[in-house]
C-alpha cells in the first residue's frame, strides 16, 4: 500500500498532537495503542505522510513542520526526539484567521497570498488530502482553503466548526461532488471528548425510554483554541455544532431548544489548564412513571490528543474515498467522527455500525 499524502493547515497544537502522532506510531508504536482503528482498509497511521504545511504566523513560516509544531504559541509537549518531516511550513493568507484581540498571540505576517499561489503550492506538494485545522471563526479562510484544495484536485477534511460539508446551501456538496471529490466535516468529535460522551449518554437515555428535561455541558481550557473563544461573536459556529450533536440524539429537542433548556458549549479561557479541557456534563431527566433520573458527569482530558485520534482515522478514510470513487459528502466517516456532520447523528453505536459497514465495503484488507 502506498503513503496517504496530506497537507495541513493551522500548524497549531492539534497539528503538532497529528504530526507526533503519525511519527510516534511509526518508531515506537507502543506509544500509540490507545487507537480507535489501527488499520483501516490496509492503511495504518503511520502511512501518513504530510507534504505541505500553511500557517501564517512569522515564527512557524519558513521552518520545517517538525520544528514549527513547537513554535509559540503552540504548547503541545514534545514526545519525540526527532520530527524533521522535510516540509517548509509556507504563508497562507491571513483573512479572518486571526482574531482583532490574537493578533499578538498568533503573530501573523502581512503578505499578500492569492489563491494561485495556494493552489500551485497543493498541486505541487502532490497533497491528496487537505486538512483544515484553523481558529474557530475563520470563515472566510476556511472557504479560501476549502476552494483552493478543489481546485488543485485534492479532498477536503474540515476539523473545525465551519460548515462546509454540512453547508446548510448544499453548494459545497455540491461543487465536491462535481469536481468527484471526497469532503468530510465538519468539526471533529474527538476520541473520548465532551460531545461524544455527552451525546453517547443522551442516545443511551432515549434508548431506555427515559425523557430528558434539561441539559447543559460546560467546558474550560488553557490554550489559544479557548482564548480565541472568549469572543462569543466568533464561536456561534461552535456552539451551534456541540449543542447539535446532543441535541439530534434527544426524543424532543425542538422543545429544549425552544425553552432553553439545553446550553452546551466552550464556557471559558484558564491559562493554567493549557491543553487540559475540563466538562461538566448535567443532565436531568424523567424516568418510568415519572420519577427523576440525574447525572452530573466531570470530565478532563488531553483535548489535542482527543482530536488526533480521530484525526489520523478521518485521513485513512477520506484515502478510502479517493481510490473508490467517492465524491461529495462521506456521511459515514463524518457521522461517527464530526460534530456537525452532513446529516445530523441520532445515535453514535448506529453511526459506528455505519462506519463499519463503510470500510468493510470499500477497504482493500479487512480493518483490525
Ligand atoms: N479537541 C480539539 O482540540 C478540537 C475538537 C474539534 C475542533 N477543534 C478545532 O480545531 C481547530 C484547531 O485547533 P488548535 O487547538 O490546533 O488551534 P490553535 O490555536 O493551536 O492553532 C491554530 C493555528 O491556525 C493558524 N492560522 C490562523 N489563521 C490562519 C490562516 N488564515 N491560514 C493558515 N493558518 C492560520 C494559527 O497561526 C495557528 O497556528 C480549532 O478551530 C478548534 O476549535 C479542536
Amino acid at each position: 500500500m502506498g503513503k496517504i499524502k496530506v497537507g495541513l493547515i493551522g500548524i497549531g497544537n492539534c497539528a503538532s498532537a497529528i504530526v507526533q502522532g503519525v511519527l510516534l506510531s511509526r518508531r515506537d508504536p507502543s506509544r500509540t495503542k490507545e487507537v480507535l482503528y489501527e488499520n483501516i482498509g490496509g492503511y495504518k497511521i503511520g502511512d501518513i505522510e504530510f507534504v505541505l504545511a500553511i500557517d501564517v504566523d512569522v515564527r512557524k513560516i519558513g521552518k520545517d513542520l517538525g520544528d514549527a509544531i513547537f513554535e509559540g504559541p503552540n504548547i503541545f509537549p514534545r514526545l519525540i526526539d526527532e520530527t524533521k518531516t522535510g516540509v517548509k511550513v509556507i504563508a497562507g493568507p491571513v483573512l479572518d484567521g486571526v482574531a482583532e484581540h490574537m493578533r499578538e498571540i498568533f503573530m501573523p505576517h502581512g503578505k499578500e497570498v492569492s489563491m494561485d499561489d495556494i493552489v500551485r503550492a497543493i498541486k505541487d506538494s502532490g497533497a491528496e488530502i487537505i486538512v483544515n485545522m484553523l481558529p474557530v471563526g475563520s470563515e472566510q479562510a476556511t472557504r479560501f482553503y476549502a476552494e483552493a484544495a478543489l481546485r488543485a484536485g485534492a479532498a477536503f477534511i474540515n476539523g473545525m466548526p465551519v460548515f462546509i460539508a454540512s453547508d446548510p446551501k448544499g453548494e459545497w456538496q455540491e461543487k465536491y461532488r462535481k469536481a468527484g471529490l471526497p469532503l468530510l466535516g465538519d468539526d471533529i468529535k474527538g476520541q473520548f471528548g465532551a460531545t461524544i460522551l455527552h451525546s453517547s449518554l443522551t442516545a443511551l437515555m432515549r434508548e431506555r425510554g427515559i425523557t430528558v428535561n434539561e441539559t447543559y455541558q460546560l467546558n474550560i481550557g488553557g490554550n489559544t483554541d479557548f482564548l480565541n473563544m472568549k469572543e462569543e461573536e466568533r464561536l456561534m459556529s461552535k456552539r451551534e455544532s456541540k449543542t447539535s450533536a446532543v441535541a439530534h440524539t434527544l426524543k424532543n429537542p425542538a422543545e429544549l431548544i425552544q425553552t432553553r433548556r439545553i446550553r452546551i458549549g466552550p464556557s471559558d479561557w484558564v491559562p493554567f489548564l493549557g491543553n487540559t479541557k475540563v466538562a461538566y456534563i448535567y443532565v436531568k431527566a424523567t424516568s418510568f412513571l415519572g420519577f427523576p433520573v440525574e447525572l452530573d458527569v466531570k470530565l478532563k482530558v488531553d483535548d489535542k490528543s482527543m482530536y488526533a485520534a480521530a484525526m489520523v482515522d478521518l485521513i485513512r478514510l477520506a484515502k478510502l474515498a479517493l481510490e473508490n470513487g467517492l465524491a461529495g459528502p462521506i456521511q459515514e466517516a463524518s457521522g461517527y467522527y464530526m460534530k456537525h456532520p452532513p446529516k445530523p447523528v441520532a445515535s453514535p453505536f448506529e453511526a459506528k455500525r455505519m462506519l463499519d459497514e463503510f470500510i468493510n465495503r470499500y477497504g482493500k484488507r479487512a480493518s483490525s
